[in-house]
């Protein structure tokens, strides 16, 4: 993604300017009024899918470019508030792609099956009620909400409106997700005690100082529309393109990565969630105005439940990693330990070792089960690694939500899997901002 976003912000510069007048001639065609209308009939086999993509910045387009790795997937509109973006989708998917800089243009077309919302954290809610409301499907990216309090909102519109909705932290897709929930069912670890996982970064780009476009002004931009479900300020193009590092429009460290270790973990685990929330962290490096810490560490308590004992789990996030970047989800067992990545998983197990007790020690001899003859023993680690090929989380994700469109069904990551992923990350938001402990209920979903 790093490489697109790098691509794309050389060419966004020269772009902008041409393409604002041809966004507005486009979006004028607009056809039928906005309103509330019935999920369209599942399409006949072999039906083309028409998608449209709302925010296509960075992960907009790869989700894009993802889904049309599958069969019989057309990109027919794109909105985005930037000029630069809107012509190099359109470079991108094609001359006779619709382009608007108002999502509801996109809405009220008749031809878009489903779309896939790329947006900073704070238009996802609106604009995922709004499509549902619309009748189409939506692919809504991780965080699912921007704050704990639309969670709610978000899963009774998907219930009144009927349609499907993925949220997309894709790594629960993943072979490597798959495997470790089946190891951890069959027993392979023993009972689930503490899991823990990190992402560590030492990056400009990593830390979110992403380059500005020379032609950001409020000529290329829609400012306005951008903040117009916020605080009300004037231009500031770090706002926009740095949106991660400002709490009006990001999630923080929390809400923008340790949400895909929640979901893996909450795949891998059926859990719900936790049920007390503890954050700490510090602004240490990358000061520039950002009002979120550049190391966060959170504890969380996971309660006894029908699907494993309790728990503990431990994260962090650090921008300031000497060590270089990497990221790691690792669940510990009484047994032993699996190390989970998205295209492999290494299990360690404790070899059998006997007791130095000389009671037992005696009780083992005078029973004959002790002898000093070696044993085999069974394999003290091992690595399970994805065949050559494999195309991978994100192409598996689109592919489960492709499914359940054509075919009925449910998908992996719907909007109550996704709200309980998400909320334990804004929490550790909040926890860390008002310095408290938090408590969740997380089967009905609200703070205690
Ligand atoms: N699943 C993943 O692995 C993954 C990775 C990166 C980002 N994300 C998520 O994807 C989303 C976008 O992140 P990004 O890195 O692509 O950001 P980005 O800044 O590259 O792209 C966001 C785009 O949205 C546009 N935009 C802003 N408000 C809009 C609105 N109201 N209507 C239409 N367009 C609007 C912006 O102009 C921009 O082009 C975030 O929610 C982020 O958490 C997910």
């Amino acid at each position: 993604m790093g490489q697109n976003r790098r691509s794309f912000i050389k060419k966004a510069g020269l772009a902008g300017a041409a393409l604002a007048g041809a966004a507005r001639s486009v979006a004028q065609e607009a056809p039928v009024p906005y309103e509330i209308l019935k999920p369209k009939p599942r399409p006949a086999p072999g039906q083309t899918l028409n998608i449209a993509v709302i925010g296509a910045g960075g992960m907009g387009t790869v989700d894009v470019n993802t889904a049309l790795e599958h069969e019989g997937i057309r990109i027919v509109a794109a909105c985005d508030l930037y000029d630069g973006r809107l012509e190099a989708a359109k470079e991108r998917w094609g001359q006779d792609l619709f382009l608007t800089k108002n999502y509801k243009d996109i809405l009220k077309r008749k031809d878009v099956d489903m779309v896939i919302i790329g947006t900073p954290d704070h238009w996802h809610k609106a604009i995922s009620i709004d499509a549902m409301k619309a009748g189409k499907h939506v692919y809504c990216e991780k965080p699912m909400v921007h704050s704990v309090g639309e969670g709610q909102e978000l899963i009774n519109a998907w219930k009144a409106y009927g349609t499907v909705f993925m949220v997309g932290s894709q790594g629960l897709s993943s072979l490597g997700n798959e495997k470790a929930k089946e190891l951890l069912e069959a027993g392979v670890i023993g009972d689930i005690n503490y899991a823990e996982g990190f992402w560590a970064r030492h990056s400009p780009a990593g830390a979110w100082q992403y380059p500005v476009p020379e032609d950001a002004s409020e000529k290329t931009v829609d400012w306005a529309t951008y903040i117009s479900n916020t605080t009300k300020r004037d231009f500031d193009p770090l706002r926009f393109f740095r949106w991660r590092n400002y709490r009006d429009y990001g999630t923080g460290m929390s809400g923008d990565l340790f949400v895909h270790l929640f979901s893996s973990l909450h795949f891998i685990t059926s859990s719900l969630g936790p049920e007390r929330i503890a954050a700490m962290g510090g602004l240490r490096y990358w000061k520039d105005g950002r009002e979120v810490p550049d190391v966060l560490l959170g504890m969380f308590n996971y309660p006894d439940s029908e699907a494993h004992p309790g728990f503990n789990l431990s994260l962090r996030c650090n921008f300031v990693d000497g060590t270089s970047g990497s990221t790691y989800l690792k669940i510990n067992g009484s047994k032993g330990s699996m190390n989970i990545g998205w295209n492999d998983v290494t299990v360690e197990r404790n070899r059998t070792v006997h007791s130095d007790d000389p009671f037992l020690d005696a009780k083992e001899k005078e029973t004959g089960t002790r002898s000093d003859r070696k044993q085999i023993l069974p394999p003290q680690k091992m690595v399970y690694e994805v065949e050559k090929g494999y195309k991978g989380a994100h192409y598996d994700h689109f592919g489960n939500l492709f499914r359940a469109i054509r075919e009925g069904g449910q998908v992996v990551e719907d909007p109550i899997f996704g709200f309980r992923a998400c909320a334990p990350a804004l929490l550790c938001n909040d926890s860390y901002f008002e310095n408290r402990f938090i408590d969740w209920d997380p089967v009905n979903m609200k703070v205690v």
